[in-house]
């Protein structure tokens, strides 16, 4: 693509963008068009591993349908993609195209875990093919209309992060954090990563929260954003995500602290 572009007091300036910028604006618009029957596409993302990403995207994606929403759930952790075991989905997903996401509880739902034979094995890629597998869900899936498309984020600031923000158009992150200081500082710094790349931040949900409630609220303050609620310490939780059982789904006490949250994502 040629570009004419004036300079100043002087003849105009011949640009050309270069091939593989091309490549990934024209993937863009193929999926912006692919999705664009989904209202509300919101990722949950921190940089640190282990915070409760997945437990928050599930569990904010079912309080979503309960409240007769119509969803999606994306794992976009193509490396250790854990939603499946999260929702006690055993069946792979049907082969060919379009790709089509598995129903569970009136959730449909994509993994790659779908398209391996063994949960166990690990899926060692390099950068480019994560972010190729990424675009291939995104170019391909067939979700149909949906109110909102809830993305598990894997950790890092890296490429599968980077890929999420640069194909799709997002409403915003939801950044989750632990009580304590450190993972909170690389919530932050997922968060500032975020607004850099000009991804609003939603809000904060503090989870494994232990009453002293820091965490939380130190990454609101240096975001910007509020905290859009606590999910306390509870093994009962992680009990039903390794029994592949959905919590809000089972237990009433969790459900209501997951619908204030949901309330205030819905109501933004
Ligand atoms: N509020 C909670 N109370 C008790 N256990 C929890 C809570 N939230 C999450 N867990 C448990 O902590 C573990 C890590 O949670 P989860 O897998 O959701 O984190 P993650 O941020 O998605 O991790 P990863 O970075 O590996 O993707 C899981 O075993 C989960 O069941
Ligand atoms: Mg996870």
């Amino acid at each position: 693509m040629d570009t004419e572009q004036g300079l100043e007091g002087g003849a105009p300036h011949k640009m050309t963008m270069h091939p593989s910028m091309l490549k990934v604006i024209e993937q863009k618009k193929r999926i912006r068009e692919k999705l664009a029957r989904i209202k509300n596409k919101i990722g949950i993302y921190s940089a640190k591993g282990g915070v409760g990403k997945t437990t928050t995207a599930v569990n904010i994606a079912y309080t979503l349908k309960g409240m007769g929403y119509k969803v999606g759930l994306l794992d976009a952790d193509i490396d250790c993609p854990n939603i499946s075991m999260f929702l006690g989905i055993n069946a792979a997903a049907p082969d060919g195209y379009p790709i089509m996401p598995i129903e569970k509880d009136g959730v449909k739902v994509l993994s790659t875990s779908m398209f391996v034979d063994d949960s166990k094995k690990p899926i060692i890629w390099r950068g480019p093919m994560v972010g190729k597998m990424i675009s291939e869900f995104l170019e391909n899936a067939e979700w149909g209309e949906l109110d909102y498309l809830i993305i598990d984020m894997p950790p890092g600031t890296s490429d599968s992060p980077l890929s999420i923000i640069q194909l799709l158009d997002l409403k915003g992150f939801v950044i989750v954090t632990t009580p304590q200081h450190i993972p909170a500082i690389n919530a932050i710094r997922s968060g500032m990563m975020a607004k850099r790349l000009g991804v609003a931040i939603l809000g904060v949900v503090e989870n494994m929260s232990d009453g002293n409630i820091k965490g939380g609220r130190e990454v609101a303050e240096a975001l910007g954003c509020d905290v859009l609620g606590f999910i306390k310490l509870d093994p009962s939780l992680s009990g039903f995500s390794d029994l592949g059982r959905i919590a809000v789904l089972e237990d009433e006490k969790i459900k209501k602290e997951y619908i204030n949250i949901v309330d205030r994502i819905v109501g933004d």
